[in-house]
This record gives structure tokens, sequence and C-alpha cells, in this order.
């Protein structure tokens, strides 16, 4: 089966390409516009794989996802282009809106155009993975139960409800019209690849740069740590044994506060890269204004995704955490790549 990854250069999807091709001797067509956050050097490493298509490009061009659709026979597209940065939508949403939903609304119509004109069998096996997250669920107290999949919706901020509203049109389009859907809802992720302008990645970035590791408020906000790997594994085992229709919550059951997160890491980071004056990383920690409408805690509750298609997470959040900071630290050109122009803009705006 050929599948059409989109977003496929960004940190998600592109952890998700180079993992299904190591597994796979069938081709992936990779679509990714390319904005800030998607960079082709994540599958660089794929050039000289010919099961491994590239083209840059929008899930909103109707034409150019339809040409893509019939000429490489696609039998699943998983979808996870999207802007993501939390802090950037409370800045400015447009994009999001513009990504998140119309662009999902234009990928599912051209899915269900090619869909409807597929022969019985193909049209049979054909799946829309939509790849979503647990802040559609809103936040929630500290004595909560986490998340599952029958919980109301209930986002706060531009980011979670743009996901929102295009997890309500992947399941309109399944009610509505039966193109053979699945939605994933995943906990916050971590891992190689990530941009530096989410927690971990920026956090190991100032650490390693002698810049302030910004903490907003208190840190005590909670969040569900779940490896990339991870994640990949369980949307491979959703994409073929997965119920049409259904959607999935996937989290790690690691749940921390933000500033658990950064200590921890900072203790790994005392270990891998001592600093030359023995002082420890955690010294860096700067406690800064708190990001609107702050969520408190997310959490996600796995249990189905364990119970009927038998995942588990691999990583614990420390053996997960340790992979990713030892990828950072061999990956530094990669890092240094990123962090061009607009980062500095960004990190302006957000820290000054
Ligand atoms: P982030 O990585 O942006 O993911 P999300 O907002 O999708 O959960 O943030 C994770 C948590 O870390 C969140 O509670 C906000 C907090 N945070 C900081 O304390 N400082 C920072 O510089 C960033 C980027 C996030």
């Amino acid at each position: 089966m050929t599948i059409l990854v989109t977003g496929a250069a960004g940190f998600i999807g592109s952890n998700f390409v180079l993992d299904w091709l190591n597994q796979s001797k069938e081709d992936v067509v990779s679509l990714d516009l390319l904005t800030y956050a998607g960079n082709l050097e994540n599958l660089s490493s794929l050039s000289q794989n010919s099961n491994h298509h590239f083209i840059q490009g929008s899930i909103g061009d109707r034409n150019l996802v339809s040409e893509l659709l019939k000429k490489y026979q696609v039998g699943a597209i998983v979808n996870f282009a999207a802007e993501s940065h939390v802090d950037r939508s409370i800045h400015e949403s447009k994009d999001f809106i513009e990504t998140n939903i119309v662009g999902t609304y234009n990928l599912l119509e051209s899915a269900r155009s090619y869909w409807n004109d597929l022969d019985k069998n193909l049209k049979q096996d054909f799946r829309f993975l939509h790849v979503s997250s647990d802040e559609v669920y809103g936040s929630l107290n500290l004595t909560d139960p986490p998340s599952n999949e029958s919980d109301p919706y209930k986002p706060n901020s531009p980011y979670s409800a743009s996901k929102a509203a295009s997890d309500h049109l992947v399941r309109a389009w399944f009610q509505t019209y039966k193109l053979p859907v699945l939605t994933v809802n995943s906990a916050n992720n971590y891992g190689p690849f990530q941009f530096p302008e989410k927690l971990i990645p920026l956090s190991i970035l100032n650490a390693l740069n002698d810049k302030p590791l910004p903490i907003y408020a208190d840190g005590q906000q909670v969040r569900d740590w779940l490896y990339v790997k991870d994640h990949c594994s369980a949307i491979r085992e959703i994409l073929i044994n997965g119920q049409i229709g259904e959607t999935y919550n996937v989290g790690g059951r690691h749940e921390k506060t933000n500033l658990e997160v950064v200590e921890t890491l900072c203790a790994i980071l005392d270990e891998l890269k001592p600093k030359s004056n023995g002082k420890s990383y955690v010294d860096q920690i700067t406690f800064v204004k708190d990001r609107l409408g702050h969520d408190k805690r997310y959490a996600i509750d796995a249990s189905k995704l364990e119970r009927e298609l038998d995942w588990r997470a691999q990583e614990t959040f420390e053996t997960g955490l340790r992979k990713t900071v030892l990828w950072y630290l061999d990956h530094e050109a990669w890092m240094d790549h990123v962090v061009s122009g607009e980062y500095q803009e960004w990190v302006k705006k957000q820290y000054s």
C-alpha cells in the first residue's frame, strides 16, 4: 500500500516516514509546504531511497493532491500537516484556521473525490488517518481522570480550537459520506527533529547556549509526555488494525509538571555534557510571565488502544528523554540550521 503523508517534513511526520520506510518496501509520498517548522533535512537520509517521493505543496491544493493520489495510487492518507504551536496561535491565529481547518477540509474533499472513483476492493481498503491532539479535550483539574475518547471537546486556545474543528470535519466526512477515517489524539510528543519552539528542545538549546530556561508562571502545569517513536508505532497499528470511524487516544502515562520536565532534562545534561564551571544547568531556570489562557493539565487515557489493539509505549519518560538529549547533542548542525532568521524573530517576540 502506498501512503501519502502530509506534513512529512515536520517533527512527527518525518519521524513517521523514517520509521515506516525502515519497516516497509512500499512507497511513501511525502507532501509538505516547508513552512518555518518543515525541514527537508529531516528526510535527508532518504535521498537515495527509491520508495520515497517528496513533493513540496499544500494540503489545501486540491489539484495537486488529486494528481498525487491518482499518480501514486495511494491507499491511505496520514494527515500530520498542521500549525501546532500554542504560543504562536495566541500571537496570530490566521494560519491555524487556514491550515488546520480549511486545509483539512480541502484534503478531505480531495480524498473523498478520489475514493469515490476507486474500485470496490481498493475503496474498502482506503484509509484517511487524521493526527490530532489531547488539547481538544481542554484543561483537566489535578484530580480529574485522564481524557478518554468519549469526553466532550472543550478546546481553550486558538490552536486547540482549530484542531477540534478539524476533528469534527473528519468525523462528519465519515458520518455523512462514509469516507473511511480514523482519528488519533495524542499526548505531548518529544524526540528527534522537534523544532526548538516547544518546551523540551527549546530548553536543550538554551541550556547548551548558556541562556535562561524560561518556565511560564510557577511551572506546575502538567503535560502527559509521549516519545515520538511510540506515537509512530501507535499510528501504524491504528492505520492497519483500527476500526473505521473510531478515535484512539495515544499517551505514555507519563504526567509531569513543566518544572519536573526541565529539572530532569538538566540532570541528564549535567551527566552527559557537564558545564565547564562545574555548576548545574538547573541554575539557568528562569520563571517568566504566564501564557494567556494557560491550560493547567492534559492527560490521556490510552486504555482503548492498549485493550483493542494491544499497543504499549516502549519508552519511559526518562529513557525517552535521554534518547532525545543524546540526539540533540549529536545533531548540532541540524539545530544551527533551524535557528536561523525566522526563529530569532520568534524568540524576540515571545521572550523579550
Ligand atoms: P509546549 O511545548 O509549547 O506544548 P503545549 O503548549 O502544546 O503543551 O509547552 C509545554 C508546556 O510547557 C506548556 O505548559 C507551556 C510550557 N512552556 C514553558 O513553561 N516555557 C516555554 O518556553 C514553553 C515553550 C512552554
